[in-house]
């Protein structure tokens, strides 16, 4: 791996919208850190990976595991003395997609899924910041849903009106604050925060029912882990186009 290339990190890129964000943003000549919690599907992913010519590297990162941010952390300090682009992408959802599970969704889904989708992004993130404010420019990217939207879910009609998985709903809701929060701590650096909708994606979370494929899903991660100088900060965003929080 050489110098001055940009280092990526990306959480749950063995499969899905995370390892095609790895994909496409290894083409660019960014560096990938795959994280997998899993470490043999994140060795995998990175053989898939290599074949298209791209940099990477897996890394055991269950992002609930302390211990394994931490080792995280200590890998890329250790490996590159910074870090570039953080893109928080591993998710869960235990919840059927339609209907409303409001009362029926177990406390302890709604604890675990806030574990992963919430707690650990902010986790994660705290541990990599000191690395992130040595790049010239990070970017960290919490991967959201529209499904996060309470604006969109109080509005009678909207897209997601009927759509209410209370858990992941409530889980992504509470990363988007995250997202205008930290951004508002870090204003006055060059890092900008953004969360990110890839849209409704056929990978295992999303299933065969979606109708955008996987390489379309990775875009918006994409686009907010590669935005210049000029680019938003604080926002939400899914294919450049602004959702209403
Ligand atoms: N697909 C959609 O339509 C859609 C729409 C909006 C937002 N999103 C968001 O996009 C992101 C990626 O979703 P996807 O559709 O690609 O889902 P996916 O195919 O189910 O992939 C989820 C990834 O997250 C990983 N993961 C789950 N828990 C983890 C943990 N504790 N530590 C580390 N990795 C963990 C999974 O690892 P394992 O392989 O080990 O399970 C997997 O790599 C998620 O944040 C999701 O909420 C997806």
């Amino acid at each position: 791996m050489s110098a001055g290339k940009k280092v990526a990190l990306i959480s749950g890129a063995n499969k899905g919208i995370g390892l095609e964000t790895a994909r496409q943003l290894g083409k660019q000549g960014i560096t990938i850190l795959l994280g997998a919690r899993d470490l043999a599907k994140g060795q995998a992913a990175v053989e898939e990976l290599k074949k298209d010519g791209v940099d990477a590297r897996a890394v055991k990162l269950d992002v609930v595991n302390p211990a394994d941010i931490k080792a995280a952390a200590q890998l890329v300090e250790k490996e590159f003395g910074k870090l570039d682009i953080l893109v928080n992408n591993a998710g869960v959802m235990f919840e059927p997609i339609g209907g409303n599970t409001t009362t029926t969704v177990s406390e302890e889904q709604l604890r675990q899924t806030f574990e992963t989708n919430f707690f650990a992004s902010v986790s994660v993130t705290n541990a990599l910041l000191p690395l992130l404010k040595k790049s010239d420019a990070a970017r960290i990217v919490n991967v959201s849903s529209i499904l996060g939207s309470l604006g969109l879910h109080a509005q009678e009609g909207s897209p997601i009106y009927e759509a209410k998985a209370f858990a992941y709903d409530a889980s992504k809701a509470a990363l988007n604050s995250y997202t205008i929060h930290l951004a508002h701590a870090l204003k006055d650096t060059k890092i900008k925060v953004n969360s990110a909708h890839p849209g409704w994606v056929k990978t295992d979370m999303g299933t065969d029912a979606a109708p955008m494929e996987i390489v379309d899903g990775a875009k918006t991660e994409v686009q907010l882990a590669t935005l210049g100088p000029d680019g938003p900060t604080g926002g939400y965003f899914h294919l450049g186009e602004t959702i209403s929080w």
